[in-house]
């Protein structure tokens, strides 16, 4: 039976979808199948292994037909996911996805290298914010307010555990993004190592 679409808690057989969308918005966005080979890479890094450590905080948007149509996933804490990431995803898929013998210089050398590097997201600056989060909506289903929902759902799930306030990280050249995020209650958190990077976050509580 197919109904209207609607947020519901990941299911461990929404993987595949998590991994389908991660890549389809990985370019400011917009699709990145173009730019890996492998099109489980990027989602080895930005999707999987949220789904396997924190499964709870995954929300999805169910197309209405059980299939994922976007997602929000990540972490009540950075710190001891950064330890989780180094300890129990990366040796599950160093092998596929081996640290490049020399300097990147492709698309999947640069997300081999952050793949191999979790404790790049350990910032000072962020300690304040001990959650990261990522969001992805397919493009058929963005720009009617599920962006919105699946943060209301996220933020409560975290305010319940008492996990006190979000970041994210995002490219600056991601515009649309940004708005989006402007528009939920996020704001700029200065960082002085941030590289290509844009950090933004808020408080779990007060309000989508
Ligand atoms: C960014 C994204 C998560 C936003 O979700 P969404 O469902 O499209 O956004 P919503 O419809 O819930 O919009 C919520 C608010 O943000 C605003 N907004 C969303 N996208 C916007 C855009 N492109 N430009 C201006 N405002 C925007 C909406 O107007 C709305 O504001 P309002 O209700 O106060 O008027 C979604 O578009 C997406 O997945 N994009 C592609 C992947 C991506 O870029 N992910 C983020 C990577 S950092």
């Amino acid at each position: 039976m197919t109904t209207q679409p609607f947020v519901r808690p990941y299911r461990p057989t929404d993987r595949q979808d998590l991994y389908d969308i991660c890549i389809r918005t990985g370019e400011e966005g917009g699709d990145a199948r173009h730019l890996y080979e492998d099109h489980g890479l990027l989602p080895s890094v930005f999707a999987g292994p949220y789904a396997e450590l924190e499964p709870g905080l995954v929300f999805v948007v169910d197309g209405g037909d059980g299939r994922p149509v976007g997602y929000i996933l990540g972490t009540s804490d950075t710190e001891l996911f950064v330890e989780r990431f180094r300890t129990e995803w990366l040796p599950a898929v160093a092998e596929r996805y081996p640290h490049p013998a020399g300097p990147p210089l492709t698309p999947a050398d640069r997300i081999a290298v952050l793949l191999h590097r979790p404790e790049r997201m350990l910032l000072p600056e962020l300690t304040s914010y001990p959650a990261h989060l990522h969001i992805d909506l397919l493009p058929g289903h963005q720009r009617a307010g599920f962006g919105r929902a699946l943060m209301t759902r996220f933020l409560g799930a975290l305010a319940e555990k008492g996990v006190p306030a979000v970041h994210l990280g995002m490219s600056p050249a991601n515009t649309r993004a940004r708005a989006f995020y402007d528009r939920v209650g996020f704001q700029e958190i200065p960082v002085q190592d941030a590289g290509p990077v844009t950090y933004l976050g808020r408080a779990t509580g007060g309000g989508v």
